[in-house]
């Protein structure tokens, strides 16, 4: 077991119709007006954005509104929502609905306390204060509503760049799997995707694995797979979609983490680039890279590799177990090689070169992860590499 701090602030309020309490959570914790964030349309269509306002308005709690977010989440409107917090003098974030809504509301949480450009945070410059930000999630996928990170685009220069502190932890994070009931089955098999990803990206890294960690990690992964294969079945399979939703948020809330030694997000660091260069869902940029890292990287911690074959599939060797993966991917409706998102063969050295001149420099992960193994994996990522 390798030495840890652990150190979550965020308190999640779990169950059927607890979005109602959001008014009264707020009004307990002083907080007279907010800048409420939300996405594009689904929180009005669903009648969720009603309650909301209800449940605030009847708690005495002013608010003004930033809605109009978008998956993936970008610079522009992001500085947009940074000035309207400063203009209105709000005293808190609410952000309503999935990790892109979170994000950008955690984001403006940090420029809204700043003089400087947002934007600067992302390129490394310190978080020293953040006004605090609440949440409503709509989408289980990311963890955002129980981490600190945020990810935004800045769609000029076509960087997918995040920050992190333990100022932007939600301070309360409320979570009802009833409000999931409408993600698309090809939104769920995205946000199963990352999931997963989330948990084994240390899992396969580690240098030092305690069995108590990788036991948790597999116990998320399996739990992850048969609650999504329930959703697709049934969209309002309530127990599914509420083991789902908090699997979803332990994926990335520090706990998977605490005492493994080495871990690295490797996959992340390539996925947000796909991200970036072509505007695609998170989780789908995930699903094209893990089998291909996952065969590139196998031989240097077979351990972890059989493990998961075995543990998860009930296989015997490691290729087996990344073939197994993959094919569930492809079956939930993930797409598994770059031509599944029509990115062409020939963008290979143009994905390589900005992997490798944004999110690895920036994690320092540009020493092993040069340009020309940055190839090797995408190559791995073609259609027929891996069979
Ligand atoms: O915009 P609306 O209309 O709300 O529609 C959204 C969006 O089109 C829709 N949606 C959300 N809740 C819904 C719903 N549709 C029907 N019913 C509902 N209840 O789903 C679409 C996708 O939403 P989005 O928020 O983009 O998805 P997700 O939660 O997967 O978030 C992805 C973003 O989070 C970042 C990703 O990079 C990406 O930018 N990540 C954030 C992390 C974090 N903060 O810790 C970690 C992750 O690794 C990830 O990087
Ligand atoms: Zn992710």
């Amino acid at each position: 077991m390798n030495d840890f701090e652990f150190h979550n602030p965020t308190k999640i309020i779990f169950g059927k119709e607890k979005e109602n309490l959001i008014g009264q959570v707020l009004k307990n914790d002083g907080i007279k007006k907010v800048l409420f964030v939300y996405g594009q349309s689904s929180i009005k269509k669903t009648g969720l954005y009603d309650r909301v306002v209800k449940s605030l308005k009847e708690n005495g709690i002013d608010f003004v509104e930033h809605g109009g977010v978008k998956p993936n989440p970008v610079l522009s409107h992001t500085r947009e929502g940074v000035e309207k917090a400063k203009r209105e003098n709000v005293d808190a974030i609410l952000s309503v609905g999935g990790g892109s809504v979170l994000d950008e509301g955690k984001a403006i949480a940090v420029g809204a306390k700043s003089d400087k450009d947002v934007w600067e945070f992302f390129k490394g410059e310190p978080i020293t204060d953040a006004l605090p930000n609440y949440t409503i999630l709509t989408l289980a996928a990311t963890g955002s509503e129980m981490n600190g990170y945020a990810v935004v685009t800045n769609e000029e220069t076509q960087e997918k760049l995040s920050i992190s502190s333990i100022l932007i932890y939600p301070k309360v994070s409320i979570l009802n799997p009833q409000l999931t009931f409408t993600v698309s089955p090809q939104y769920q098999a995205y946000a199963a995707v990352d999931a997963i990803a989330h948990t084994i990206e240390w899992y396969f890294t580690c240098s030092i694995c305690p069995n108590l960690q990788n036991r948790l990690v597999e116990s998320i992964v399996k739990t992850v797979m048969e609650t999504t294969e329930k959703i697709i079945q049934n969209p309002t399979d309530y127990d599914a979609r509420a083991e789902f939703m908090w699997a979803a948020t332990l994926a990335l809330n520090g706990i998977t983490r605490t005492g493994y030694a080495g871990g690295i997000y490797v996959n992340h660091m390539i996925a947000h680039s796909l991200g970036a260069l072509y505007d695609l869902p998170h989780g789908a940029c995930l699903s094209i890279v893990i089998p291909a890292w996952m065969w590139w990287y196998k031989d240097k911690n077979r351990n972890q590799f059989e493990r998961f074959a075995k543990e998860i599939f009930g296989l015997s060797n490691p290729e087996d177990g990344i073939k197994a993966l993959k094919k569930w991917f492809k079956k939930v409706g993930a797409p598994v090689a770059l031509q599944d998102a029509n990115i062409p063969s020939s963008d290979i050295d143009k994905i390589a070169n900005h992997v490798y001149n944004t999110t690895a420099k920036m994690w320092g992960l540009d020493k092993i992860y040069t340009v020309d193994k940055l190839k090797e994996i995408l190559y791995l990522a073609l259609r027929s590499n891996i069979e």
